[in-house]
């Protein structure tokens, strides 16, 4: 009820906006899952298209040890289908299959009935990261050269048979990033503080980021605790008294996933520092209208 009351507030001071413009980062969530099949290149390319200035993601590690793009730790049916161009009966582990495997399902031509502009890229495989470095890399994109990566190890303490170990996990990924010398560009995301843990022993120049799901009290010394560098809640759970305290205490505020007009402002006017978004291209124009209204 509160977080209610706090809502309205914040919508009724939203026109005033303009007046004093902190405008935030754009993450592209699952790249640009409002308008591609998510977690694809394709994905990421629309992204970088419209403008991102962070590519969101979510990882998974396969049976020889590739950091995959995926959002669940199995192949399903939702998403791809199987090498013959059939539907899958089952969910299939990526921990079970090797790269090689992987690459025969086509996740690429399901699309997602939430997001009806989806476009559908026929015969396009999961991602390893590394591939996804090397998209960004060679792109022509004006977003390009400077894209950051918000990747997020999805690991489950309740089923530790779907990913390797914490420690395990943030080694495979920061030996990546290292690959590319992106770590100056990355930040690791997870629910799980044990990779973010892991991630600052490994590599301290990479920037890790806390997710959370519900409402926390004093969430702020549990993120002093971890030392991450940004704090990235469900959106329905700001309020700018918490963004203030994060922000006072010299971490950023990300919320996740937020997509229509209306919401983008209530999150913009309780001054947060980056929104994940489905419809990154969408909030970059928006974000460009309130910049033009300011002048
Ligand atoms: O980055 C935050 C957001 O991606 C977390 O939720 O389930 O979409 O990975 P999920
Ligand atoms: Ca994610």
């Amino acid at each position: 009820m509160k977080n209610i009351i706090f809502l309205a507030l914040i919508a009724a001071t939203a026109p005033a906006l303009a007046a004093d413009l902190k405008l935030p980062a754009v993450h592209g969530h699952r790249g640009s899952r409002g308008t591609v099949p998510e977690n694809t290149l394709p994905a990421f390319e629309a992204a970088l298209m419209g403008g991102a200035d962070v590519l969101e993601f979510d990882l998974g590690v396969t049976k020889d040890g590739v950091v995959v793009v995926s959002h669940e730790p199995k192949v399903t049916p939702e998403r791809c289908l199987d090498a013959g161009g059939k539907r899958l009966d089952k969910p299939v582990p990526l921990r079970d299959l090797t790269l090689a495997q992987l690459k025969k399902y086509d996740c690429g031509t399901l699309l997602n009935p939430k997001f009806p502009q989806q476009i559908e890229v026929p015969g396009t495989p999961m991602p390893t990261l590394d591939e996804v470095f090397e998209l960004v890399e060679k792109s022509g994109y004006a977003a390009a050269p400077k894209v950051e990566f918000n990747i997020e190890t999805k690991i489950f303490p309740y089923d530790p048979d779907l990913s390797p170990s914490p420690e395990e996990f943030a080694r495979l990924v920061t030996d990546v990033v290292k690959k590319h010398g992106m770590e100056a560009r990355v930040i690791v995301q997870s629910f799980d503080v044990r990779t973010l843990r892991a991630v600052k022993k490994l590599a301290p120049a990479i920037r890790t980021s806390q997710l959370t799901y519900e409402s926390l009290v004093d969430i702020v010394p549990a993120l002093k605790s971890a030392k991450v560098d940004i704090w990235s809640p469900n959106y329905k759970w700001i309020t700018a008294e918490a963004v203030r305290e994060a922000q006072a205490a010299g971490i950023k505020v990300a919320p996740w996933t937020i997509n229509t007009r209306k919401e983008w402002d209530i999150a913009i006017a309780a001054g947060v520092d980056a929104i994940i978004t489905d419809y990154p291209a969408a909030l970059v124009e928006h974000l460009e209208s309130l910049r033009a209204a300011k002048k």
